[in-house]
């Protein structure tokens, strides 16, 4: 394992910060990393590279970077990195993980149609969204305006958009197994990127040592694969295999058609990895970027009010949101938008890896390396943002109050690999935020501000807080 990750640094590799003996720079990634390389780049260039303690990654940092390498040389950088984690995870299989190639191709693609075709199957997409925005704001009134912590609400609700597609079914509210899994699942994208799992990553041999994070990692692991793989099996049974009714029916009818095929990636195991992928990706990210919505509405009262004001001119007090409403809805797109790029929901992306040897800037890159996308370097780049430090919806509108889209808004990143779930996300943030909003006033308990610090992370959340949801007269 260690030969795979263990990196040549040609002549002409990028520079970078002066490591420390063994560990290399492993310790200046401990508290804000995505701050510390955005900080590292006014020294060494919008391109620099990290000693991760033994294997060196290449930092791409600003938009004209990222553009270049991820949109300008998409075929090279759309690998993921053979790291000890990931290997012992997913051997880099299943679908978020996969090399880039057959397998990869053959996951993306059966996960797009299925988003496609069993989102929409009996009725469309955002009717189905909206059915659960109805449970979401009848179970937040049940608070009767009493603060609550949003958290465990919101993940049930946004969860269950992806439950439809691959499981064919929403889960109730109290569903404590599910929950749980998605709990200590969330907690292992927490622990990813701790300081432990890079010194794994680096050490793999500490896996025999008996204490350390990233145990908690392999045992967190462990138990969401049991589960998955018992849900599978409980969703599967009744299949028809000309009738699918969901993801793991249609992965289990291309496993069948695959059967002898030696170079198909279909199996077992990758279905189970797949669907752990769809389903903390799709939750986790859309979950914190609403968190963070609710916060700063909160926070923001003016900006509320403006959101309010639309909603109610475009929808009056009877009639609930749809997707066609949108257009007719600027300032909640810039406001949807600014809490994307201020928030930064996923501030690395997920790390890439060359397929080839290539040139860029003139640094050289070997095939294989490393690379990680700042992608909040994107939305704080000076070029492209006017004091990119203030929480702003008017960045996003013209002088007429139009919508405008902005070239350096990356929360999905770019590229082969850019994030699959970007419309179903965009279709989820905009109706449950138009729901929630329709109905409620948000405010923090009197005398309260939340901490506005966020949870590190391969995503970033609020840390928890309370707020209220007020019933709004109308
Ligand atoms: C990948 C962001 C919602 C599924 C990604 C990536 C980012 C991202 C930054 C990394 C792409 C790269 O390698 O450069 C977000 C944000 C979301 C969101 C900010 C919500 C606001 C979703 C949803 C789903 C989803 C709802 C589907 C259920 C995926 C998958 C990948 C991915 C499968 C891996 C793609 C691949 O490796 O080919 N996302 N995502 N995401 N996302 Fe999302």
């Amino acid at each position: 394992i260690r030969q795979l990750v263990k990196q040549r640094r040609p002549l002409g590799f990028p520079p970078g910060p002066s490591p420390i003996p063994v560990i290399g720079n492993i310790m200046s990634l401990a508290t804000e990393p995505h701050v510390f390389m955005k900080k590292q780049s006014e020294i060494h260039g919008q391109i620099f590279s990290l000693d991760l303690g033994g294997y060196s990654a290449v930092v791409l940092n600003g938009y004209d970077a990222i553009r270049e390498c991820l949109y300008h040389q998409g075929d090279v950088f759309s690998d993921r990195p053979s790291l000890p984690l990931f290997m012992k995870m997913t051997k880099m299989g299943g679908l978020l993980n996969a090399k880039f190639g057959n397998g990869w191709i053959e996951h993306r693609q059966l996960a797009s149609n299925s988003f496609r075709y069993f989102g929409s199957i009996q009725k469309p997409l955002d009717q189905k969204i909206l059915e659960e925005c109805m449970f979401f704001v009848d179970a937040i009134d049940e608070h009767k305006g009493k603060p609550f912590n949003p958290k465990h609400l919101v993940t049930n609700a946004v969860s269950n958009i992806t439950n439809l597609i691959i499981f064919g079914e929403r889960f109730t509210y109290d569903n404590c197994d599910f929950q749980h899994m998605i709990e200590i699942f969330s907690e292992n994208v927490e622990l990813a990127v701790s300081g432990w799992a890079f010194l794994y990553n680096a050490f793999p041999w500490i896996e025999y040592l008996p204490f350390g994070k990233h145990q908690k990692l392999f045992r967190n692991a462990a138990k969401v694969y049991n589960f998955l793989e018992q849900i599978i099996k409980r969703f599967s049974e009744g299949r028809v295999s000309n009738f699918p009714r969901h993801y793991i029916d249609e992965y289990l009818n291309k496993l069948d058609k695959s059967a002898g095929d030696l170079g198909t990636s279909y199996s077992r195991e990758n279905l189970i990895y797949s669907v752990g992928e769809l389903i903390i990706a799709g939750t986790e990210t859309t979950t914190n970027s609403l968190r963070w919505a609710m916060l700063y509405m909160a926070l923001y009262p003016n900006i509320q009010e403006k959101v309010h004001k639309e909603l109610d001119s475009v929808l009056g007090s009877g009639q609930s949101p749809s997707l066609a409403d949108k257009k007719r809805m600027p300032y909640v797109e810039a406001v949807l938008h600014e809490v994307l790029r201020f928030c930064n929901i996923v501030p690395l992306g997920i790390f890439r890896a060359t397929t080839q040897d290539t040139l860029v800037s003139g640094y050289n890159i070997p095939k294989g390396t490393m690379v990680i996308t700042n992608l909040y370097s994107v939305h704080f780049d000076e070029k492209y943002w006017c004091d990119p430090g203030t929480f702003s919806p008017h960045r996003f509108l013209d002088s007429n109050g139009n919508f405008v889209r902005r070239e350096a808004f990356l929360p999905f990143s770019l590229g082969k690999r850019h994030c699959l779930g970007e419309h179903l996300a965009r279709m989820e943030m905009f109706l449950f935020f138009t729901t929630m909003l329709q109905r409620f006033h948000l405010q923090f308990p009197p005398g309260t501000v939340p901490s506005l610090t966020p949870k590190l992370g391969m995503t970033l959340q609020p840390l928890p807080y309370s707020i209220c949801a007020v019933r709004r007269q109308q």
